[in-house]
């Protein structure tokens, strides 16, 4: 069912204009997507409700927009240079590439979900009288995958920090995990490999090799001075913003999940030595708060606490969404200590440090991270709000039930008939709502094609100009989700669609 949700979810967005294959008429680029009229308009509406919550909605918190290249010293200060590898291993049958590490987690999931398996057969078994802590604490059953996790766990998490690839590998053979597409146990060594593209500054120089980023981080942290000092900005503050980040994912895979070339939405708070854990777990919480607030459920979303730390974190943690494929990492708050900033002052020979008055001392701040992929988010929001639905008169629909205010268009202005003046008329209203609303406007087709297309689009209003309205100034407005109608006076139209769609009342949930 999943699987089938996941392909359907890729095959709407292509037939209705949101996500279409890179360089499609090429035979496509492997990993490389290109966003569609209707899904450039979601994309920029999910930035606008980031933008909006994380940077306008806080006093403390400002926003950047850094160069993609940046000084070749800037990736080997963070770290990037030697350590962002990823652990690669072969199937030699299937020649198919993986990630060591995820393989195991992708076992260690497996766990998990028997240990749901049997929680959800206790809380049948005992009714009412259930007690999850004490079952989890004390079934056999559960004892034995938690403790098997928790050696799956440790064993990697050594391994990963200490390079000990060989360990990987027998750690991949000792669970007996084999190749989804060959299903062999045949694999090569685990190699590392790294995940930066580079190109050459200028075509004549062959010294010149820089970085496409595969983080817009280092562009804040190598702009905290300035922004620190013509902003005036006292600590705590944040510094914001988003952008295409690469990276050479060997095994990109899953649609836009793992892509090549994709956009991040990042936030940098700098705090007071010491108070670092405290935003952690404020920001921890704010984040999946933001999620929430859009409306899809609870359950859909879990917190992942990292197993193994990035080189520059002293805590991390994903926020996980379940995609038809399992809980992944949409976001992941990081304290990422006095790290990058600490290793760029070291690296230019310039002092980066705050002056606190309060403590009369200078220091380099410490650093929240929150990052989240904007593709990602997409794919979030197109997965929860795709369903497929059965008509009382037999007929299918395929709606959209995306948040009102990240809909492609928050209404569509449909005249009836493409005569008698009511296209004139739809028209009058379209240009009247454009100002406030991104409005669709056609007159073309049946009106129960009409609304079909729009269902498919997500658009939570349409609204219907017929005969009466030339005479009453009135017109049919009907809800995507429920599909009723109503009758209403064309001067009001503008107060209940911003009601209903504007994204004034999403942030107001914040
Ligand atoms: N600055 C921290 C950082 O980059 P990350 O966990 O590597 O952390 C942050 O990336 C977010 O970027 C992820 O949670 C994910 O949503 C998104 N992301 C990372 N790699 C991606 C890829 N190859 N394709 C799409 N999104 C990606």
């Amino acid at each position: 069912m999943s699987e089938e949700l996941f392909k359907n979810v890729i095959s709407h967005a292509k037939e209705y204009g949101f996500v279409f294959p890179g360089s499609e008429i090429y035979d496509g680029l492997a990993a490389v997507y290109d966003y569609g009229q209707n899904g450039v308009e979601l994309k920029n509406n999910i930035r606008t409700y980031w933008w909006k919550s994380m940077v306008q909605m806080h006093e403390n918190i400002v926003g950047l927009d850094s160069a993609i290249f940046m000084h070749p010293k800037v990736w080997k200060a963070s770290g990037h240079v030697d350590g962002f590898n990823d652990p690669m291993i072969d199937n030699k049958d299937s020649k198919k590439r993986y990630r060591a590490d995820v393989l195991i987690e992708d076992q260690v999931e497996k766990y998990v979900q028997k240990i749901e398996k049997e929680v959800e057969k206790g809380r049948k078994r005992f009714g009412d009288s259930f007690d999850e802590v004490q079952f989890r604490a004390t079934n056999p059953n559960v004892q034995r995958s938690q403790k098997t996790i928790d050696y799956i766990n440790g064993r990697m998490k050594n391994a990963l920090e200490a390079g000990d690839l060989a360990d990987l590998k027998e750690l991949i053979e000792e669970l007996a995990i084999a190749c989804p597409i060959s299903g062999s146990k045949n694999w090569t060594e685990v190699r590392q490999f790294n995940l930066m593209y580079s190109t050459q500054m200028s075509a004549t120089d062959g010294e010149s090799q820089i970085y496409l980023r595969p983080e817009t981080a280092q562009g804040i942290f190598v702009n905290y001075l300035n922004v620190q000092k013509t902003g005036r900005m006292k600590l705590p503050f944040g510094i914001a913003q988003t952008g295409k980040a690469f990276r050479n994912e060997i095994v990109a895979r899953q649609f836009i999940m793992r892509m090549k070339e994709f956009e991040q939405m990042e936030m940098q708070f700098f705090v007071q030595p010491g108070t670092e854990l405290e935003w952690y777990k404020y920001w921890k919480e704010a984040r999946l708060k933001w999620h929430l607030n859009l409306g899809t459920d609870a359950k859909k979303y879990r917190y992942h606490d990292h197993v193994k730390l990035a080189h520059y974190a002293n805590a991390a943690v994903d926020i996980e969404y379940d995609f038809p494929f399992g809980f992944k990492e949409v976001e992941g708050i990081h304290s990422r200590t006095d790290f990058d900033l600490g290793r760029h002052q070291e690296f230019s020979g310039k002092k980066i440090q705050y002056f606190d008055p309060e403590r009369n001392e200078n220091y380099v701040p410490y650093v929240i991270e929150t990052s989240i992929g904007l593709d990602r988010m997409f794919l979030v929001m197109m997965t929860n709000s795709l369903k497929e639905e059965k008509l009382e008169n037999g007929e299918n629909r395929s709606v959209l039930s995306l948040p009102p205010a990240l809909a492609p268009f928050q209404c569509a202005i449909l005249p009836l008939m493409k005569k008698d003046g009511l296209p004139e008329m739809g028209e009058k209203i379209f240009k009247k709502l454009r100002l406030d609303f991104n409005c669709y406007y056609e007159d073309k087709d049946s009106i129960g094609k009409r609304y079909r297309r729009q269902d498919a689009i997500g658009t939570p209003i349409c609204i219907t100009v017929d005969h009466d309205s030339l005479a009453n100034e009135d017109v049919t407005i009907r809800f995507r989700d429920t599909m009723e109608q109503k009758r209403v006076k064309i001067a009001e139209l503008s107060e209940i669609i911003d009601k209903e769609v504007s994204m004034k009342s999403l942030l107001g949930g914040l």
